[in-house]
C-alpha cells in the first residue's frame, strides 16, 4: 500500500473510533503534569493505530503518546503518533481536536497526516511532494506583518519558564488583536500550513504533537523551527517551536522571541 494511502486511511479509521465516543466520555483520568488528561478513547484510538503500523511496518519503531516507545530503538524509521490531540477539548465537547500520525527518519519528519474527524478534514504532506487538505494543495499565509496576523501561542506549565511566555504574549498583544489559544497543537500546525492561522508559537511541545506539523508547514511553504531558528529534532523529548510563513517567522524570532 502506498504510504499516503496507509497514513491517511489509518488516521481516518482512528477518527471514526474517536467520533463514535464524542460527547459520551466518562470522567477522564489525569496523568503526569496537573491538567494533563487521558480518556479511554485516547487508548482505543492508539491501540488501533499501533496495531496497523506494527503489522504493515514490523521493522519500524513507534513513539506514541500513551504507549511510549515500542519496537527496536535503533530502527531506521520511527512513527510518531498522537492518537487524540486536544483531549481536553474533546472531553469538554469543544470542536477542535485531531489525530496525528507521522513517519520520521533521523529526527526529521518525512510524511504525516493530521486528521480533524469532526469536520472530515485530512491534512497530509510528504517531503518534496507538497501539502494538501482533502487532496487539494494548501499554502501558508503570506501575511508579513504581526499587526494583521492571527497568532496562536501556548505552553506547558512546569516545563517552560512562564515569565518568558508572558513576555512573548505581552509583546504580541501590543502588536496584534488576533490572538488565540486553540488546544490541539497538531491541528494548529495544520491550520498554519493551510493559511488559516498565520503563526504558532508553542513552548515544550512533544515530538508526537508536532511531527506531522513539521512536514505540513514546510511543504506548504512555511518555516517551523525551534527558538534558535534550527530545524526541529524529533528525537528530543520536547522542544519550543515557532511556525509561520517565512517573513512573519523571521519577525517573530527577532522581535518576539529574542525581543
Ligand atoms: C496537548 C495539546 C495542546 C498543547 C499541549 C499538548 P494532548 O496534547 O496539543 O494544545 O498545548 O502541549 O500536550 O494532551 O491533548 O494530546
Ligand atoms: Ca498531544
Ligand atoms: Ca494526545
Amino acid at each position: 500500500m502506498e504510504l499516503q494511502d496507509f497514513i491517511t486511511r489509518t488516521a481516518r479509521e482512528a477518527g471514526k473510533i474517536v467520533m463514535r465516543h464524542y460527547g459520551k466520555v466518562k470522567t477522564p483520568r489525569t496523568k503526569g503534569d496537573r491538567g494533563d488528561i487521558v480518556t479511554e478513547v485516547d487508548i482505543k484510538s492508539e491501540d488501533y493505530i499501533v496495531e496497523r503500523i506494527r503489522s504493515a511496518f514490523p521493522r519500524d519503531s513507534i513513539i506514541s503518546e500513551e504507549a511510549g516507545h515500542l519496537g527496536e530503538a535503533r530502527a531506521e524509521h520511527t512513527w510518531l503518533v498522537d492518537p487524540l490531540d486536544g483531549t481536553r477539548n474533546y472531553a469538554l465537547g469543544i470542536p477542535f481536536f485531531s489525530i496525528s500520525i507521522a513517519l520520521a527518519k533521523g529526527g526529521a519528519g518525512e510524511a504525516g497526516a493530521v486528521y480533524d474527524p469532526l469536520h472530515d478534514e485530512m491534512f497530509y504532506a510528504a517531503r518534496g511532494e507538497g501539502a494538501t487538505m482533502n487532496g487539494m494543495p494548501i499554502e501558508v499565509s503570506a501575511e508579513p506583518h504581526m499587526e494583521d496576523a492571527l497568532i496562536s501561542v501556548s505552553w506547558l506549565r512546569r516545563r517552560v519558564d512562564q515569565s518568558r511566555f508572558v513576555g512573548y504574549i505581552d509583546r504580541i498583544s501590543r502588536r496584534t488583536s488576533y490572538f488565540r489559544r486553540l488546544g490541539s497543537a497538531a491541528l494548529i500546525a495544520a491550520y498554519v500550513a493551510a493559511g488559516r492561522v498565520d503563526a504558532y508559537i508553542q513552548g515544550a511541545i512533544n515530538p508526537w504533537d508536532i511531527a506531522a506539523g513539521t512536514v505540513l508547514v514546510s511543504e506548504a511553504g512555511g518555516t517551523l523551527t525551534d527558538f534558535e531558528g534550527n530545524p526541529i529534532d524529533l528525537t528530543r523529548p520536547y522542544t519550543d517551536i515557532v511556525a509561520a510563513g517565512p517573513a512573519l517567522h523571521r519577525q517573530l524570532l527577532e522581535e518576539v522571541i529574542r525581543g
